[in-house]
């Protein structure tokens, strides 16, 4: 088994992001921005949001911050959107998620133009990537491609199995490798056989939520296992993969944490560039 190391892998993205931003500054004088609201005090959040912000320092743009009260109205969040969506000082727009429950999600999403859609959430973008023709790639599943491709392994005419169906991870995951030709199953939480399918896969991706929901049974032997999950299990962090006896079995594996959650990072920073150069 190998373990694939998103920590590596994300700071050579972050590396050529900050080279890239240099040579932005050299050509248009300023430096790409990110905005980030944050609304309510969830712990996992905020861990998130101050990870954003600190990839931003690292590789040197610029970023604002928004930290609203669980309480915030619709309007509020809204006039703080539409006032940053025509700021042409800031490139991309970031609303963490989830919201707080009496906030319309969709509608104020739906504020933030596709060009500014550092998330690449919206119905356009993904829409785009649906047809192949990707604009704002989701920053999770984007940056599960970069860590398949550091394998070498040629991903066209595998088995790829989703487990998770979600609009940010699952489908996005899925449109991105039938994109790269891979064969694809999305599974989910009505799913028959689930492990019947697992077991086929030559690719599998665990984006569900639940602590070592993935059991070495549920592998085949030598299939690269992608595990997108972030759990808290008694104040210790870990993904959707019984890891100690998953990897016993597979060739590749990413570890939680260290795999997925900084390569979602650094293409969230990548994204913001590309916003930026869109003007
Ligand atoms: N909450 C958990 N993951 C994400 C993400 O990638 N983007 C946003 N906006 N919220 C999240």
């Amino acid at each position: 088994m190998q373990l694939i190391n998103g920590k590596e892998v994300a700071k050579a993205t972050r590396d050529k992001v900050k080279g890239d931003i240099t040579e932005f500054f050299k050509e248009k004088g300023r430096i790409p921005c990110l905005a980030v609201i944050i609304v309510g005090s969830d712990s996992a959040s905020q861990t998130y949001v101050k990870n954003k912000i600190l990839g931003c320092e690292e590789v040197g743009m610029k970023s604002l911050s928004y930290t609203e009260s669980e309480s915030a109205t619709n309007e509020h969040i809204a006039a703080i959107i539409t006032k940053l969506a025509s700021d042409n000082t800031v490139d991309g727009i970031l609303v963490q998620l989830p919201l707080p429950k009496h906030l319309d999600e969709r509608y104020l999403l739906s504020l933030i133009p596709d060009s500014k859609d550092v998330d690449g959430f919206s119905p356009n973008n993904l829409g785009l990537l649906a047809m192949n023709t990707p604009r704002t790639i989701s920053c999770t599943p984007f940056g599960v491609m970069e860590l398949l491709a550091s394998t070498g392994v040629d991903i066209a005419g595998k088995h790829a199995v989703i487990i998770g169906r979600s609009n940010t991870v699952g489908k996005p995951m899925a449109m991105l490798l039938l994109n790269a030709d891979a064969t694809v199953t999305v599974c989910h939480s009505k799913t028959v056989n689930l492990k019947q399918i697992t077991s086929q896969a030559d690719i599998l991706i665990a984006a569900i939520g639940r602590p070592n929901f993935v059991t070495a049974d549920m592998v085949k032997s030598g299939a690269i296992v992608i595990d997108v999950g972030i759990n808290r299990v008694d104040g210790k962090l870990c993904g959707d993969v019984d890891f100690a006896a998953v990897s016993e079995k597979c060739s590749y594996i990413t570890p939680v944490p260290g795999g997925v959650g900084p390569m979602t990072i650094s293409m969230l920073l990548s994204n913001t560039l590309m916003a930026a150069k869109y003007e």
